[in-house]
């Protein structure tokens, strides 16, 4: 991989990453293709990534097509796919971590141990083994983003975090590798959570509710549809410390089981 990153910068060529763990959906194709409008070459990485996912969850059964994967590669015209197996990435006596040890720490981070410290340790890999001038993240992992663009500058990778918005499906479920999971009820059900962000919004921009109100009132609408809440949290966009006022960038995230399958989403509100 690095040879061929190598190649097309001796011809002055700029790379975009798009990190994936596969199984791609038209929020990925949106991402190839912001990769595609600001490099000259894309490379796509397809690993599900053992070390981010905890001990109960569902890494064995996380869906994988590699072959309908290339191909949809290939039409969004990436110019390659860096699909390792976990023994390259990870050799038996493998022993180094990177982890961010501030904004990793709530929302996800919470009740997902060890998820963000395995997501740092596989991007930083990954932006080793393609050596891209710029990678393309998702607004979709509101924090994973967050985290990432810290590690990077942390770290002083020299590489420009490119941030794609989040794709929904036409009743506005975000997209998402895990929707497969879902029963036809559950899939009904699970759009209470975008729903309910999007009447979040109307509140904080036009209501009298305060913030706590609103985080109740989608809570409460997400429950009556049969969702169990992980968390609802409103957080500054940027630092992710909590958002008691309705001022700046505030990051409304949730996640909130389905049956087993554990979905998150968020919208940015901009309060003026
Ligand atoms: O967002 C994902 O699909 C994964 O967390 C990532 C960034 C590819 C790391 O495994």
């Amino acid at each position: 991989m690095q040879s061929f990153s190598k190649e097309l910068k001796k011809k002055g060529k700029s790379i975009a990453v798009v990190p994936t763990m596969g199984f791609l959906h038209e929020g990925h194709l949106s991402l190839i293709d912001t990769a595609r409008s600001k490099a000259d070459a894309v490379v796509v990485t397809i690993f599900v990534n053992p070390t981010q996912f905890g001990p109960n969850e569902d890494f064995e059964k996380y869906p994988r097509d590699f072959e309908r994967d290339r191909q949809l590669c290939e039409s969004g015209k990436a110019d390659a796919v860096f699909a390792p197996s976990p023994e390259e990435m990870y050799p038996g006596n493998a022993s180094t971590w990177v982890s961010e040890e501030d904004l990793s720490r709530g929302l996800c981070g919470k009740s997902r141990p060890g998820h963000f410290r395995g997501v740092t340790t596989v991007v930083a890999k990954l932006f080793n083994a393609t050596l891209p001038d710029m990678a393309v993240f998702g607004q979709k992992d509101a924090q994973q983003l967050a985290v990432i663009k810290r590690m990077a500058r942390d770290l002083n990778f020299s590489l420009e975090i490119i941030v794609a918005p989040i794709v929904r499906e036409k009743d506005g479920l975000a997209m998402s590798s895990r929707n497969k999971y879902l029963s036809p009820d559950e899939r009904k059900n699970a759009l209470s959570i975008s729903q309910a962000l999007f009447s979040a919004e109307n509140d904080v921009k036009n209501s009298r509710l305060n913030i706590e109100e609103i985080i109740n009132k989608i809570k409460s609408k997400i429950s009556a549809f049969g969702g169990k809440v992980d968390y609802v949290e409103a957080v500054d966009a940027d630092t992710l410390k909590p958002a008691t006022e309705k001022e700046g960038r505030i990051l409304l995230a949730a996640a909130a089981f389905f049956g087993p399958t554990r979905l998150i989403d968020n919208i940015i509100i901009d309060v003026k």
